[in-house]
């Protein structure tokens, strides 16, 4: 074969990159769709084959009590570094369809850019790495370093399988850095390293009044009314400046040290058009922070939905028998999920009228996670990504989750690195998400020099 670039490998094959990966995200791998998830399974067989096709010397696929795992190696240069790349192939459920301009599993380029579900979250960054491995492979016959890959369908339904199959394979598993590309950029042209991500604890909660719905005229003003009573909750856990008023909510949170307050403050941001990102009139939070620091490093408790009683057109006169609400709480380090459910159920039933019964049912949750800014695997990121970019490359934290990065610095004791891809306004978990080509482009030319960086 003659001799060929990075650069000119990619530019050769964009046309069939592009075609491959509008294949990997036709597929429905809706994780928490129990209708889909035969397309879930076909999903993991697909990068299995994938990975396969690129040249790894050992894929496999591994069953959990849920979703596979997929998992490949190709190790030929004991002495070099190893680096496990992790990624999911599960999304996000499409709806409200009807929001789309293009159907969510048809992959449609408008714009320079592609649309559908999972087209940055995760797996156009996902697919972004195993065309910078291939093109490492097709350069240079061999791969620079020892690769570890492990991709999971079940990351958008809190990982649930994932710590006790890390924790099984802990030896399989070695190696000296993480690298995952499931994050976004700072802004169009400031690449980013991802320092910190948020955890999270997801809850239900139900409250039940009188134990089948009332006439509200024969029984109104003498019953308890369940959504009467939720509200009231509810408007007991934030006090007038926005902090959460559960009582040791805040004991475990590591404050933002002044040198990240002041690193946050020389970025780029303008209210106004975050403003128009989100379109609202005004922002809102916690007072004595900004918006970046209530985003990335302060913990939250949202009220995520709430429904009870009569819903329908017109007027019935009832009281209902039940009322709900899903509340989540993004946290930060080093405050645990389990600790801050159980503080909350405390204080809601501390709060809860006695003629009134509550139920408090926790979902998944997720660690929040600060790691190092300093090590080798992240300044062979910053060299790779400015390198792609040539533009410095700047550090944040992210509000969002990745529940494994906790469990990967707990029991593999090495560095994760969060390589972001994406841009701000990719719109994930949204209808219309997607991948700028650009960014899918520079991001396999990233991962290619990452590879030999490290
Ligand atoms: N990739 C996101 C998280 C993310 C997005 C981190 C942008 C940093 C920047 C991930 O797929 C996600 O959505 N996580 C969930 C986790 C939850 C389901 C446990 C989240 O944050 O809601
Ligand atoms: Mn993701
Ligand atoms: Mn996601």
């Amino acid at each position: 074969m003659t001799q060929t670039t990075i650069e000119a490998y990619i530019e050769q094959n964009k046309e069939r990159f592009l075609e491959e990966l509008k294949t990997f995200l036709r597929i429905p791998s809706v994780s928490t769709d129990p209708a889909q998830h035969d397309e879930v399974k076909r999903c993991a067989q697909w990068v299995h084959d994938h990975l396969k096709g690129i040249g790894m010397e050992t894929v496999e696929i591994h069953k959990t009590g849920g979703h596979p795992i997929v998992y490949a190696e190709h190790c030929k240069h004991p002495g070099k570094p190893t680096v496990l790349l992790y990624g999911h192939y599960d999304v996000q459920p499409p709806e409200p369809l009807e929001m789309w301009h293009s159907p969510p599993f048809e992959p449609t380029i408008r714009d320079g850019k592609i649309f559908a579900r999972g087209a940055t979250d995760d797996k156009g960054q996902v697919f972004a790495h195993m065309k910078g491995i291939e093109t490492l492979f097709a350069v240079n016959g061999e791969l620079p370093v020892n690769l570890k890959i492990l991709i999971e369908g079940e990351e958008e339904v809190g990982s649930v399988h994932l710590d006790g199959w890390v924790s099984e394979h802990v030896e399989k598993l070695a190696c000296d850095s993480v690298v995952i590309s499931d994050s976004s950029m700072y802004a169009p042209g400031i690449p980013a390293i991802t320092y910190g991500l948020r955890g999270l604890m997801y809850c239900e909660i139900k409250v039940t009044g009188p134990g089948h719905d009332l006439h509200s005229g024969l029984y109104g003003g003498a019953v308890p009314n369940p959504i009467n009573a939720l509200a009231r909750l509810i408007a007991t856990l934030h006090d007038d400046q926005g902090r959460v008023q559960v009582p040791g909510f805040y004991d475990r949170v590591l404050e933002l040290e002044a040198s990240e307050r002041e690193a946050f403050a020389q970025l780029p941001y303008e209210k106004e058009s975050f403003l128009e990102e989100v379109n609202a009139s005004d922002t809102a939070g916690e007072e004595g922070f900004t918006t970046l620091e209530r985003i990335w490093g302060r913990p939250t408790l949202d009220c995520n939905g709430i429904w009870g009683g009569f819903m329908g057109k017109g007027a019935k006169t009832v009281i209902p028998s039940e009322a709900c609400a899903k509340i989540s709480c993004r946290l930060v380090a080093d405050q645990d999920p389990e600790d801050v459910a159980a503080l909350l159920e405390d204080y809601l039933r501390a709060q809860a009228p006695p003629s009134i019964k509550l139920d408090f049912k926790v979902f998944h949750g997720g660690r929040p996670i600060v790691v190092s800014r300093d090590n080798s695997t992240v300044q062979a990121a910053c060299r790779a990504l400015e390198r792609s970019w040539g533009a410095q490359t700047v550090f944040i934290r992210s509000g969002g989750s990745i529940p494994v990065v906790a469990t990967f610095t707990q029991l593999l004791k090495v560095p994760s690195v969060l390589v972001g891809l994406g841009l701000a306004d990719d719109r994930l978990h949204s209808p219309n998400e997607k991948f700028d080509l650009e960014n899918f482009f520079k991001g396999v030319q990233t991962s290619a020099y990452f590879y030999g960086e490290v």
